[in-house]
């Protein structure tokens, strides 16, 4: 019987290195020794980091928060897919044991115009919060809790606005399309008002203001790749852009009526 501890492996790191946006960057090796297949990915960015801190080096700047899959905070390019080669999986909740000893990992942040760079693998995804901010406010009744049976709200529509809710806003469907297209993340957002009553009484100005915000923000166009959904660590469905056009013509269309 094994003893169920993990190997370690011995890695050649190739990480971008980028000053601030204005820099224009470069890759960096480090060799890294003792990495456990145990580890996460982000652990073994911080015993890197611990390393290069160590030599009086600066450490490299990646965001996190949860570690657990939940936030959207977490945002590497890994051997050229963004959040790894593990599907349905953010960089938080890659593992080691997915790499072999003697792999050389390339490490980059999501690149898109609309996500320009911060410093080394942090990049500024507050173009996403703006696109969220247009949808504007939901109008609830504030009065008591109402009886759930008052609102029936069929399986299917309920399981679809879930499944769209459970994206976690990481943009790596940006950074995975050669347009570097919002549009699965804005048609998550959308669908997940649109198919539940709650989401009626504001869905034409929801679904014209998030759609021209992300317009806005300099993303590129939707030519039905599907790159979006496979890096989507949340399988968010390509279904959502092709409701999200839907409502988006609809909406032109009564306003202009
Ligand atoms: S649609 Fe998927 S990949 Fe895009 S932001 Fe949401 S969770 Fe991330
Ligand atoms: S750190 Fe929260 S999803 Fe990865």
């Amino acid at each position: 019987m094994g003893s169920g501890k993990g190997k370690n492996l011995k890695l050649t790191l190739k990480v971008w290195r980028q000053e601030s946006a204005a820099d224009s960057g470069k890759f960096e090796s480090y060799d890294l020794d003792n990495v456990s297949t145990d580890m996460s990915f982000l652990e073994m960015m911080d015993v890197l980091n611990e390393k290069l801190v160590l030599e009086a080096k600066d450490p490299i700047e990646f965001d996190h928060d949860c570690r657990e899959g939940i936030c959207g905070m977490c945002s590497m390019v890994i051997n050229g897919n963004a959040h790894g080669p593990e599907r349905a999986t953010t960089t938080c909740q890659l593992h080691m044991r997915r790499f072999k000893d003697g792999d050389t990992i390339t490490i980059e942040p999501f690149r898109a115009k609309a996500f320009p760079v911060v410093k080394d693998l942090v990049v500024d995804r507050g173009a996403f919060d703006r696109v969220v901010q247009a949808g504007g406010y939901i109008s609830i009744n504030t009065g008591n809790a109402q009886d759930a049976n008052n609102i029936p709200i069929s399986k299917v529509d309920a399981d679809e606005a879930f499944n769209a809710a459970t994206c976690i806003g990481c943009g790596a469907c940006v950074a995975a399309c050669p347009n570097a297209s919002a549009s699965l993340f804005t048609a998550a957002k959308i669908s997940q008002f649109a198919l539940l009553p709650q989401g009626q009484p504001e869905r034409v100005e929801r679904a014209l203001n998030m759609v021209g915000q992300m317009d806005k923000e300099g993303f590129g166009g939707c030519t039905n790749i599907g790159a979006c959904s496979r890096a989507c660590p949340k399988e968010i469905s390509l279904e959502n852009i092709a409701r999200m056009n839907s409502e988006y013509l609809c909406s032109t269309v009564k306003t202009k009526s």
